[in-house]
């Protein structure tokens, strides 16, 4: 039988998160739109959410260069069961990326900080987000925590 403590701790897992270009610029990059949180600081948070939820590794990635963050996502496969990925401008034009997340079969949640809805029109469209899981986008540092919520609670109810 389970006991409590099995019940809610994660079996074995590992989520890569992924930040592309010009994330590495949060905290003073214009600040009124993504705010004040570094990339460290997020990272930070999640870390540390991460380890209280049971999950077993937790590993950041931010390159301003698109090849990168391909390679990554193919070499992600087998040895991660999430991806939380905001692909920054990428998301708006990249192809590559998107056919790197469609060949891997790892699940992928698209995270933004600002809505990327309500601004300007390029903006609007994500080539990503018909071959991810979901998006969350618009609120701030909070998108990346809820990604991780997310993926975490899927994780159990796949391990159960
Ligand atoms: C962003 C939104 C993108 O449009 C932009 O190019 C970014 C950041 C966000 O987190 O809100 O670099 O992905």
């Amino acid at each position: 039988m389970q006991s409590d403590t099995e019940d809610v701790t994660v079996n074995v897992k590992r989520i890569l998160v992924l930040n592309g270009p010009n994330l590495n610029l949060l905290g003073t990059r214009e600040p009124e739109i993504y705010g004040r949180t570094t990339l460290a600081d997020i990272e930070e948070l999640l870390r540390a959410r991460a380890a209280q939820a049971g999950v077993d590794e937790i590993d950041f990635l931010q390159s301003n260069f698109e090849g990168e963050l391909v390679e990554a996502i193919q070499k992600a496969r087998g040895r991660y069961d999430f991806i939380l990925l905001n692909a920054g401008a990428l998301t708006h034009y990249s192809i590559a990326l998107r056919d790197a997340i469609a060949a891997v079969p790892v699940p992928v949640i698209e995270v933004h900080l600002s809505n990327i809805h309500r601004r300007e029109e390029f903006r609007r469209t994500s080539v990503i987000a018909p071959v991810v899981m979901g998006q969350i986008c618009g609120f701030g540092v909070d998108s990346y925590v809820a990604a991780l919520d997310i993926a975490i609670r899927r994780i159990r109810k796949d391990t159960k």
